[in-house]
């Protein structure tokens, strides 16, 4: 389709980092059909062609996919995203995993596993761990109040326990007796303002991205917020900066708290999210 080759010619001239992909989403989108149908449909009417010059025109001035679609894919799930709620990212896909990964071993031995979200803005990591492991108790706590407007609204019906509010102090009810602490924090630092994508330093929520000048505040509130959570050999896994590779493990190896502190990396080979457990 010409329109189609126009559109992710005028999305790579924007510096759009995937213009074939998103050309392709936005088509879909305005179709109501997905990318591998794409080829089957009838040309856009006019009334189409017109949507999907404004989405394009959109993306062009780096409004995020997601917030366009209204949609973010992140495992098994859909979320609904838009203003005022981070975009769920595919390589947290990974520590999500890794906490179905424990929670199903939990159940595996016969008991019902306590999970806890903490930071979970859309609901990605809470609603992938209660869909993928249903025997799950799964609880999730958010600050920002558009955010927790979102992930109540994703994660409605799915049996999440959803809580507003600071995670410094969350869940007094549960203390001891959690058997995954997971964690996507806010973990740029402050002075790395000017490199984030515009995508994400436009329309993703501040209290998302950034956290103090070195960007590990939130990940040594983390690990007091895990250290009383969780039960005995409890375990926490949270996301970190390809460049905390070091840092981030280190906020949980030095106050003693945890026992195999270990770090993991993404499919590019980048370090993504560290792991350990209660030393108890
Ligand atoms: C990087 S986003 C991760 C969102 C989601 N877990 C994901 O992976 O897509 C961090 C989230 O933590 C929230 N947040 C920041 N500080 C917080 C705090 N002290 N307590 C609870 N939530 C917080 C932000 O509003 C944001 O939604």
């Amino acid at each position: 389709m010409t329109v189609r080759r126009e559109a992710a010619r005028t999305l790579a001239a924007a510096g759009v980092p995937s213009p074939d992909f998103d050309a392709d989403e936005l088509l879909a989108h305005v179709l109501g059909t997905t990318r591998s149908r794409l080829p089957y449909e009838p040309d856009l009417t006019p009334a189409q062609t017109q949507a999907y010059d404004v989405l394009v025109a959109r993306r062009a001035a780096r409004e995020p996919l997601q917030h366009l679609t209204g949609t973010a894919a992140f495992r098994h799930v859909e979320l609904a995203v838009g203003p005022g709620v981070f975009v769920p990212r595919p390589e947290t896909e990974l520590l999500a995993g890794w906490a179905v990964e424990q929670a199903q071993a939990v159940v595996d031995t016969g008991r019902v596993p306590v999970v806890v979200d903490l930071c979970t803005g859309s609901g990605a990591i809470a609603l992938s761990v209660a869909t993928e492991v249903p025997a799950a108790e799964v609880h999730a706590v958010e600050l920002g109040e558009p955010a927790h407007a979102w992930a109540a609204r994703n994660l409605t019906g799915s049996g999440v326990d959803l809580r507003h509010g600071d995670m410094a102090d969350a869940f007094p009810d549960l203390e001891g007796t959690v058997d995954v602490v997971v964690c996507n924090p806010p973990y740029i630092p402050l002075e790395a303002f000017e490199s984030v994508a515009p995508e994400a330093r436009d329309h993703d929520p501040e209290l998302a991205l950034f956290s103090g000048d070195d960007g590990l505040v939130a990940m040594r509130i983390l690990e007091r917020v895990a250290a009383r959570l969780l039960r005995p050999v409890g375990v926490v896994g949270a996301e970190h900066a390809d460049v905390q590779g070091e840092s981030a493990p280190a906020v949980f190896a030095a106050t003693g708290c945890c026992s195999g502190v270990r770090d993991h990396r993404d499919l590019a080979g980048r370090p993504r999210f560290l792991t350990a457990r209660l030393a108890r």
